[in-house]
Parts: C-alpha cells; structure tokens; sequence
C-alpha cells in the first residue's frame, strides 16, 4: 500500500465517521473499526466500493485481543500502519450519587481501557517501526468534570488525558507520537439524542462561540496531527471547546 493507512475506533457514526471520512480525503486508506459492524461496513462502501482503500472491522474495543486482531487483519490487507485514532467512547448520563459498580466498570472499559489496549497494541507496533501517530479522543468533561455526561465518563477522559502523557513520554523516542483532542459539545446525533431541546438551548447559549462544535474541524485536527511531519507535537491536549473552558 503507498498510501499512508489510519484505524478510526468507534467510526461507524458520529465524530468517528467524520474522521474516517477526513483521513479517506486527505488520502489515507481508512480502516472503520467498531461493534456496529453493519453501519461501519456501509460507510466503508460509501468510502471506497470496491473496498480498495476503506474496510470495516469488528472491533470491541474493550479487548485488548480485538486490537491485536484488528492491526493483523490491516497488516494482512494494506501491510502498514500509521495512525491509530482511539474515537470510540460511550456513557449515560446518571448522577454520581448513583452510579453502581457495573455502570461505572463498562464506562471505564469503553472510553478509558479502550485507550490503554489501542495506545499498548499500537503503540508496541510503531514502536517496532520507528514511526506511527496516536490520537485519542478525550473530551472537555475530562478537564472540567463535565455536565451533562456523568462523573464515570469525566473520570474516564481525565484518564485518557492522563494516558496520552505517559504513552507520549514511553514511545517519544520511537518516533511515536501520542496526543490527545478534548472537544466541547458537537453538532453531532449524540448530543441531539441525548440532551432535551431546552437543555441544549441553555448548553450553547453558555458556549462562548454561541454554537455547538464542528466534527468536520475536530476531524481535521486528528488529521493534522497523523501527518508524518508532527513529529514535535506529543503529549498534548489540543482543545475545540468554542471557548467554554480555557487554562
Ligand atoms: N458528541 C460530542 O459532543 C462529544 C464531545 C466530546 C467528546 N466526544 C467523544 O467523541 C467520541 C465519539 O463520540 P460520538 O459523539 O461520535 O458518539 P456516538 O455514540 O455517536 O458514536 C460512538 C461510536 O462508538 C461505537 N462504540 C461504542 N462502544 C464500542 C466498543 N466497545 N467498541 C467499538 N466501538 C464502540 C458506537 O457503535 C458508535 O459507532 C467519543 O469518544 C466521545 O466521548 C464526543
């Protein structure tokens, strides 16, 4: 494969699949990897027909097994890999006061160990290379405790915030990179799905930007970030919070 090839986590919708299309445009062959695997394996189609540079993965990225599964699977078609995007992530919201062990364990596992066994697989396999891009997608409740998306996943994400810095740190000099993005609230089916019409209203009136985020823009700093000259970018949090929370 001449072309460079990224794995988008968690890309069958929403801010994955706006990825997945971003990397495909700027020339990447793009590998979809997600539990949905129907709607991942259309977008790919949509990508790419003949499936020459887009194909969807089953991936449950709570296995660290999957991952080695998934690099083999993109090893055995393309031969290379440069870029891991680690986009999947997943929470309901329920007050912290109520949070059961069992709720709290599969946020953790989706949004946090996802991260740990994508940047280990990974990380181990750029190392080996000399080269490879790392991306993690964090968010604002990470920084700030968040509002609207329960303690479990603000705890996950300062944990995925946290990661990036000690991947950064222990794959620098391998030619590695590891970085983190921390969006705000996105135009994206999630927010409208899960946040009620008058509750969104107050959230981006609150916003200073008076609008919710792009998922094309955040797209486009992953990409940025994946270019083989980002090489002096590591361990940090890029924020696209539309001003809402600044340090
Ligand atoms: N939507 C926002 O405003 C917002 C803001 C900040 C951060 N984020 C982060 O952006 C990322 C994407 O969010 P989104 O809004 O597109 O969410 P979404 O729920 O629309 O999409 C998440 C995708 O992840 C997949 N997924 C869930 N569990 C999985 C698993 N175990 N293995 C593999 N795939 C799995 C889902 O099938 C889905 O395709 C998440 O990490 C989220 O925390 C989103």
């Amino acid at each position: 494969m001449q072309k460079r090839v990224v794995l988008v986590t968690g890309a069958a919708r929403g801010l994955g699949a706006a990825i997945a299309a971003r990397f495909h445009a700027a020339g990447y062959a793009v590998a979809i990897g997600d539990i949905a695997f129907d709607a991942a394996h259309a977008l790919a189609r949509d990508l790419s027909a003949d499936g020459s540079s887009a194909f969807a993965l089953n991936l449950d990225v709570t296995s660290k097994r999957a991952f080695e599964s998934a690099r083999d699977a993109i090893l055995q078609r393309w031969g290379r890999i440069d870029a891991l995007i680690n986009n999947a992530g997943a929470s309901k919201v329920v007050s912290v006061m109520e949070i059961t062990a069992e709720q709290f364990d599969q946020v953790i596992n989706v949004n946090l160990r996802s991260v740990l066994f994508g940047c280990q697989v990974f990380g181990q396999h750029f190392a080996d290379a000399g080269a490879g891009r790392i991306v993690n997608i964090a968010s604002l409740a990470g920084q700030n405790g968040g509002s609207a998306t329960g303690a479990h996943y603000a705890a996950a994400k300062g944990g995925v915030i946290t990661l990036t810095k000690v991947f950064a740190r222990d794959l620098g000099a391998a030619g590695v990179t590891v970085n983190a993005i921390s969006p705000g609230p996105m135009d994206l089916p999630i927010v409208h799905e899960s946040v009620a019409a008058d509750k969104l209203k107050a959230v981006i009136a609150n916003i200073p930007a008076g609008r919710l985020g792009s998922a094309d823009y955040v797209a486009d700093v992953a990409v940025m970030l994946a270019a083989e000259n980002a090489y002096f970018a590591n361990g940090a949090c890029w924020d696209v919070n539309g001003g809402l929370f600044m340090r």
